[in-house]
């Protein structure tokens, strides 16, 4: 490929039939698509609807592009933002029929070496979805987080083991220049662990990438009060279907699902029901859908992807 020009845009979307199962979609009824990505749950939600109306989010302008050239067949039918989901009951007044989350990273994000979201590619430190959002950016996070709040970041967000040794070569290396590329912060992850760990887990780096992405975006920010929003945005019998890709989202979605299926909420030893809250959803499984065997083999995004979902009450 020539410098400059752009690559054509690759995701698979994950759990396609399950998801367009779980919405269940009434040809009239009205959609969000809070990630519409290259467009690709969404062309199979707007292929069923008749008079129906489909409202897609991306905070990516390359994904909304992408997607409004693969949805033009359906015209009017569908309507584009450029936002971060977590406004969308701020732009979308109406109650709708059904939600779908696709949280995280698009393959297309994370091929595109420049945007910085992969070790496999050299790139700036970067890692916004949103390319204009001025929001920090995994230099400054490289660059100007202390070595503690480095360990605690990766520990947390990506569970890396080797926290400790990653942040204090990252501080050292810093010492003589600024960290500018992928590539350098990955080398520097390399050299933080026994060789044997580097050619054992096939992509050493992925964890501590994983978890500065997470923090450009903000990606767990705001997501539990937007799940308690979209419930309040559903018909009844709607449905809110979400996708995750990392434990302590799925953990998040969990709990709200689990609040907001349950009638009351006191304490066990509680006599009387004295909080009064009732249900607003039913589960429509007690435990998330996995990908079967065939999509893990052809696409191996899905492996770590837990597809929740819900219905109005
Ligand atoms: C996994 S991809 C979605 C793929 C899509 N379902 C498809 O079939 O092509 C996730 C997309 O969500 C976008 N995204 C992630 N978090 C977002 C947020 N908070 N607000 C808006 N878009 C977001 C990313 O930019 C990315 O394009």
């Amino acid at each position: 490929m020539q410098a400059g020009q752009k690559m054509e845009f690759k995701h698979i979307p994950v759990m396609l039939n399950e998801v367009i199962d779980a919405l269940n979609i009434k040809p009239d009824g009205r959609y969000i698509d809070c990630t519409v990505g290259g467009g690709g749950h969404s062309y199979e939600i707007a292929k069923r609807l008749k008079n129906g109306k489909l409202y897609c989010f991306d905070r990516d302008s390359e994904a909304l592009s992408t997607s409004k050239a693969r949805l033009k067949e359906f015209g009017e039918k569908v309507e584009f933002f450029k936002a971060n989901f977590k406004d969308a009951p701020k732009v979308i007044s109406d109650k709708v029929d059904g939600i779908l989350i696709d949280l995280g990273v698009s393959s297309h994000q994370i091929d595109e070496g420049e945007r910085g979201f992969s070790f496999l590619h050299n790139g700036r430190l970067d890692m916004r979805m949103g390319q204009d959002e001025e929001i920090r950016t995994a230099y400054d996070i490289v660059n100007f987080y202390t070595e503690e709040e480095l360990r605690e970041l990766f520990y947390k967000y990506g569970e890396e083991e080797f926290s400790k040794s990653i942040a204090r070569n990252i501080v050292k290396a810093r010492e003589k220049k600024k960290l500018e590329t992928t590539f350098e912060l990955r080398d520097i992850i390399e050299n933080s662990m026994p060789k044997k760990v580097v050619y054992s887990r096939g992509g050493a780096s992925k964890k501590v990438f994983q978890a500065l992405r997470i923090a450009v975006n903000g990606e767990l920010d705001g997501l539990e009060e937007a799940l308690y929003s979209f419930i309040d945005m559903l018909n009844v019998g709607g449905r809110l279907v979400v996708l995750s890709f990392h434990s302590l989202e799925d953990r998040i979605v969990k709990n709200v699902f689990k609040r907001e299926s349950t009638d009351c909420l006191c304490p066990p030893e509680t006599p009387v029901c004295i909080c009064g809250h009732k249900k607003k959803i039913i589960l429509l499984s007690r435990k998330p859908i996995i990908a079967g065997e065939k999509e893990l083999e052809d696409n191996s995004r899905s492996s770590s992807a837990k597809l929740r979902a819900v219905e109005r009450v």
